[in-house]
């Protein structure tokens, strides 16, 4: 059994830990903007301006069901999707708005379809809430507000209440998370108190204003098990590293107990879909981002943003089907997964990652080895060993190489795997070592 303990939370991460795999969906009417979902603040639009996005959402081709499809041939298990985003729009039929989808020309709970098509592909289901609304007429403006540059900004928070708005954002969760069946993750975004430029009265907003105490006990009385991240600013279940790949399994900050903790990534930097973006991450780096991070003990949810008219473009589907190719032949060293025992020391260029069983060693290679692979610490310790993506044998010999050149390695704890001269044809090969 593993041995690493993280800290208690309050809901179910058994099936999470197990998974460590899953699809965030940054979806809402910035997809037709095309250019990040913060445009309405990078650009400090006005509701006018903002409006006519609103007026013309037509996503014709959303298809859920191709998309959670697309899912679970990347090897992903579970999926946040946006229930509502900081521009305050609602992809479901919210009976406290009439700023949602079913207002538009798409005219329907786009939600709910994600949460049907998702559910029937046998993935967990978890919603995406932006604590930040910049189209409520109750948030207060702040120094990340659109309106935030307007001359008039100051006086036209005269009346606006948070109070109101955090009651809003209450009748919202009891909304998703009572219409809609068992939701396994609530994920919601964002805290800033600590984060202060612009005039004093544009300060940041944190879990007094969004009243977090009673919004998560709401959350947990509706649904007991759920998984909720910390961005409320009141610890929960998890800890959400942002585009960021943590070197070491993510701590407690204060008591430096190991978290339970999921790293969220894009394809391309944005969340939002973003037409013009430059920045596509290689499929190497791609796989590499989530071998390490079950190598450090953690999840990654790695986000797609579909096109305003529905569907995963062709740079989206490229990147999943690499984590596709991947996952049909290495998922083992995935699912069930975690970082290995610290008795076990992983070489230059190669990540480990255990069963949480304890019983097989994945040697994940980074770049290729020439003919040996030389694990120090693991002499006496492999009864079996093959590659996982053909179940082929790799030969072993314990405390020295075996080649006829002089000088070659001999270390007493060293295992020495075999290697064929050529690179199989994984992107990131792994070698599956069986315990003794
Ligand atoms: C940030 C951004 C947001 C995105 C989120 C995902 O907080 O504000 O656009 O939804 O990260 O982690």
């Amino acid at each position: 059994m593993s041995s690493y303990v993280t800290k208690k939370t309050p809901g179910n991460t058994a099936w999470f830990t197990h998974d460590r795999f899953g699809m965030f969906i940054h979806w809402g009417l910035y997809a037709m903007a095309a250019r990040h979902e913060w445009v309405k603040s990078n650009e400090c639009m006005t509701e006018a301006q903002y409006q006519r996005y609103f007026k013309f959402f037509d996503p014709d081709l959303y298809e859920p069901r191709k998309w959670a499809a697309m899912a679970r041939a990347a090897g992903m298990k579970y999926a946040v999707m946006t229930a509502k985003h900081h521009d305050g729009f609602c992809m479901f039929d919210s009976a406290y708005t009439d700023y949602k989808c079913t207002n538009t020309p798409a005219g329907r709970d786009l939600l709910r379809e994600y949460v049907e098509a998702f559910r029937a592909e046998g993935l967990k289901v978890g919603f995406y809430y932006s604590l930040l609304d910049w189209h409520h007429p109750d948030f207060t403006i702040d120094m990340l507000h659109p309106r935030r540059k307007d001359p008039q900004a100051r006086q036209l928070n005269q009346g606006r209440d948070m109070k109101r708005y955090s009651a809003y954002m209450r009748d919202q969760v009891r909304e998703l998370l009572t219409n809609y069946g068992t939701i396994d993750i609530l994920w919601f975004d964002f805290s800033y108190s600590e984060n202060q430029f612009g005039e004093p009265w544009m300060k940041g907003k944190g879990k007094q204003d969004w009243e977090s105490e009673k919004l998560i006990a709401l959350a947990r009385e509706l649904q007991p098990e759920i998984i909720i991240d910390n961005r409320a600013e009141i610890d929960q279940d998890l800890w959400t590293p942002e585009q960021y790949q943590p070197k070491s399994w993510v701590k407690h900050p204060e008591t430096g107990e190991l978290v339970t903790w999921e790293a969220c990534q894009t394809f391309s930097g944005s969340w939002g879909y973003y037409r013009d973006e430059m920045s596509w991450k290689s499929p190497e780096m791609l796989i590499r981002m989530l071998i390490e991070t079950v190598s450090l003990g953690g999840n990654l949810l790695m986000n797609v943003g579909p096109t305003a008219r529905g569907y995963f473009d062709h740079r989206a589907c490229k990147a999943l089907e690499v984590y596709g190719q991947w996952m049909a032949y290495n998922s083992r060293s995935i699912y069930g997964c975690t970082m290995a025992e610290p008795e076990f020391k992983a070489p230059a260029d190669c990540r480990f990652t255990q069963s949480q069983d304890g019983s097989r060693l994945y040697v994940h290679l980074f770049s290729y080895p020439y003919a040996y692979l030389k694990l120090p610490g693991l002499a006496g310790k492999v009864e079996y060993a093959q590659f996982l993506e053909d179940g082929s044998e790799l030969t072993f010999t314990e405390g020295m190489v075996e080649h006829f050149s002089l000088g070659a390695t001999r270390q007493e704890d060293l295992l020495v795997i075999n290697l064929p001269a050529v690179k199989p044809q994984s992107l990131v090969p792994v070698i599956e070592l069986f315990l003794k």
